[in-house]
């Protein structure tokens, strides 16, 4: 899944160039380039697709290189997760009714991948046998109210849980006291089931989603014009909202990744390289002095930059626009970007 827009990623991020086509680490390859070299372990790449907006088609194919261009799916308008993974399964499911899925974010960082291989194939394995949803389960280290949280039913020496509850973006206080109650997970949005399964799911839990789905023809010419007919009238819900919390054959495996969503600067800050001062630092030619725990990043790698005196910010500078602002503030990005809408 590749079509967010990205915004607390802002200026880097940009509708344009939304976050997962960024070397946001500085490592050499973009989000979606580890997210492919990664699942590419496993997965060969013809069994590799890329589901996003039309105007990331382009973009995808010339980052992904590799993946044939019929696997990469463009949506003619963004409405959410639940939309994309139906479309997805009912391509799947022309290709091969029994295909296991395996559904990845496109902007996830996973340093453990051996541990993440592992559990995939187990994953898989369970998915094949049963009719689950699985998701892999992160244990949590904050309050956060980003994320989606899984009470499960814990027994002893198992790698998978049945879910008890599944909680979306909970409010704080709720994530508080989940925190507190040490009983949960946080949903890592990597969701592994049989086509079978998230079909009948989608009959269950969003059955006029399906039989809108369900008219069309796919892998043929007729494809791309029937999905432009019924898309403006999707809903746009996100299968966390739409299918998770309501199934009642959610699975758990819990499952330590070197996880991170990458969803701010500051976990950007946190997962980043860093110099002596502390400061995470992608581009030659800039020098600091008395700054401490700053992220840094000037696309053009010819132009000098001299910080002096700056602690705990988020330096960002592109073609377009400047970004200097605390790091505590990261989450005001997507307000800042709206008001800048609203001043065109
Ligand atoms: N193709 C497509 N179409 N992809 C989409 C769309 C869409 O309309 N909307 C979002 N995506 C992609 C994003 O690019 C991202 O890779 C993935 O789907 C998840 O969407 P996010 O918008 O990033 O979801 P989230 O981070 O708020 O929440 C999800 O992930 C959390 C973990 O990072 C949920 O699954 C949470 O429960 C989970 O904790
Ligand atoms: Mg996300």
């Amino acid at each position: 899944m590749a079509g967010g827009i990205g915004s607390r990623f802002w200026p880097m991020s940009t509708q344009k160039f939304p976050k997962q086509f960024h070397d946001i680490l500085g490592t050499g390859r973009t989000m979606i380039q580890q997210t492919f070299d990664r699942i590419n372990q496993l997965i060969p790449t013809e069994n590799i697709y890329v589901i996003t907006n039309q105007e990331y088609v382009d973009l995808t194919q010339q980052q992904l290189p590799q993946i044939p261009s019929e696997n990469i799916v463009g949506e003619p308008a963004m409405k959410n997760t639940s939309a994309c993974n139906l479309y997805m399964a009912k391509k799947i499911e022309n290709v091969n009714p029994e295909a296991n899925i395996i559904v990845m974010p496109a902007d996830h960082l996973i340093l453990k991948e051996k541990t993440f291989l592992d559990k995939l194939e187990l994953a898989f394995d369970l998915a094949s046998k049963n009719d689950y949803l699985i998701t892999l389960g992160i244990t949590p280290t904050r309050p956060d109210t980003g994320y989606g949280y899984i009470q499960f039913i814990q027994e002893k020496d198992q790698a998978v849980s049945k879910v008890k509850t599944f909680t979306e973006k909970p409010n704080l206080e709720i994530a508080k006291n989940f925190i507190e109650s040490g009983d949960f997970l946080w949903n890592a949005g990597i969701f592994i089931w049989n086509t079978k399964s998230i079909l009948s799911a989608f009959k269950k839990y969003l059955p006029e989603m399906l039989n809108q789905f369900n008219e069309g023809e796919y892998n043929c010419d007729a494809e791309k014009e029937y999905i432009e007919t019924i898309y403006p009238t999707v809903s746009k819900i996100s299968i966390d909202n739409g299918i998770l919390e309501k199934a009642d054959n959610v699975y758990v495996i819990p499952a330590n990744l070197g996880w991170s969503d990458l969803g701010t600067w500051t976990s950007v800050y946190t997962n980043a390289d860093k110099n002596d001062d502390n400061n995470a630092i992608s581009s030659k030619n800039v020098l600091t002095y008395n700054s401490k725990g700053n992220v840094i990043r000037i696309k053009n790698q010819n132009k000098a930059a001299v910080i002096d005196g700056l602690k705990n910010y988020i330096i960002v500078d592109t073609e377009k626009a400047l970004l200097i602002c605390p790091r505590d503030n990261d989450q005001l990005i997507k307000e800042y970007v709206l008001d800048l809408k609203n001043l065109k």
